[in-house]
């Protein structure tokens, strides 16, 4: 075994704060063993303050790529010597990657959530989506949504000021969907879901044991939708049980989460992603937690 900072060992890993037991390396080391790669990945829960003094000092790092979340997806960005075009309009990155002497960020999440839509086999195309909550994920969802050819977009907050900004950055480019905004509040809620074809939660809201219902149970709609939590754990939150049990057909964040992880192994490797062996790596850490 060689040691760290060995030219032959590539070193990936991923920058958030704070990053609680994240799936990432499980994936990406199952990933890596698939090519017999000398690669491996690592967590690095990092302060703000530690995150900028590392982001300022990104040339002499002995990375060759890394994964960035909550809460340095767009902090990361002018830190950067190039940006995808994708992720330029998202605003967002989530998958930097050394490419010669230069820095260059990718965003992988928003293909993510269009994997567990197409895994569903539900194309956005003229169709009306509510989604809740505005914040990261939120604007992946949103773009990805847009990027389909929605028809319309409803976006719920508490903060109305974070879904003005996403229909700001988004309209621009794709002036043909009807961008609208609404308070979080069961007024608005009921008939906006009347129209629904697809609810997105994308709020915290689920994640923890005792955690309400984001919506009452009166508020889905009687038609048949495809209900979506980009929550993953738990694998069946309340939200989406009681989806189910109203007939509704659910997803959640896992195929998001891995697939954005897929992405993010081919930018970094230029290999065809070896999904199943992902999964399951990914089923391993979900099943054990
Ligand atoms: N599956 C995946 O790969 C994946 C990827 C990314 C995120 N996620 C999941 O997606 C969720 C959101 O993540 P994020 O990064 O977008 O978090 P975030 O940036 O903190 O945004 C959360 C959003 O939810 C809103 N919110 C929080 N509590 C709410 C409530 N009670 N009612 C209504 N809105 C509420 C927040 O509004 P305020 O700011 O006004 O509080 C904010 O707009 C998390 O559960 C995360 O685990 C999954």
């Amino acid at each position: 075994m060689r040691a760290i900072g060995d030219k032959d060992i590539q070193i990936f890993g991923i920058f958030g704060f704070p990053l609680g037991h994240t799936i990432s390396p499980a994936i990406h080391n199952a990933a890596f063993d698939v090519y017999g790669l000398k690669a491996f990945y690592s967590v690095f829960e990092r302060p703000p303050v530690r995150f900028r003094f590392l982001m300022r000092n990104l040339k002499s790092i002995l990375l060759n790529g890394f994964n960035v979340t909550v809460p340095y997806k767009e902090a990361v960005i002018p830190y950067l010597d190039r940006i995808d075009p994708m992720a330029r309009k998202i605003g967002a990155v989530n998958t930097v990657k050394k490419e010669g002497g230069a820095w260059v960020g990718y965003n992988t999440d928003y293909e993510g959530f269009l994997a567990g839509l197409k895994q569903m086999r539900f194309s956005p195309k003229g169709k009306t989506a509510v989604i809740l909550g505005a914040g990261g994920a939120a604007r992946a969802v949103s773009f990805g949504l847009a990027h389909q050819g929605i028809r319309r977009l409803v976006i719920f907050d508490v903060i109305e000021k974070k879904a003005q900004d996403i229909v700001r950055a988004y309209r621009r480019f794709y002036p043909a969907v009807e961008w609208v905004i609404r308070p979080m509040k069961d007024e608005y809620l009921e008939p906006v879901l009347k129209e629904a074809d697809l609810l997105v939660n994308a709020t915290p809201v689920g994640l923890h044991a005792g955690d309400p219902l984001i919506i009452k149970k009166s508020f889905f709609p009687k038609r048949k939708i495809l209900v979506y939590d980009l929550i993953y754990r738990p694998r069946l939150p309340r939200f989406l049980k009681l989806a189910k049990s109203l007939g509704h057909s659910v997803v959640n964040g896992e195929t998001m989460l891995l697939m954005q992880g897929a992405r993010a192994f081919e930018i970094w490797t230029e290999k065809k992603a070896p999904v199943q062996v992902m999964r399951k790596a990914m089923d391993d850490v979900l099943r054990a937690s």
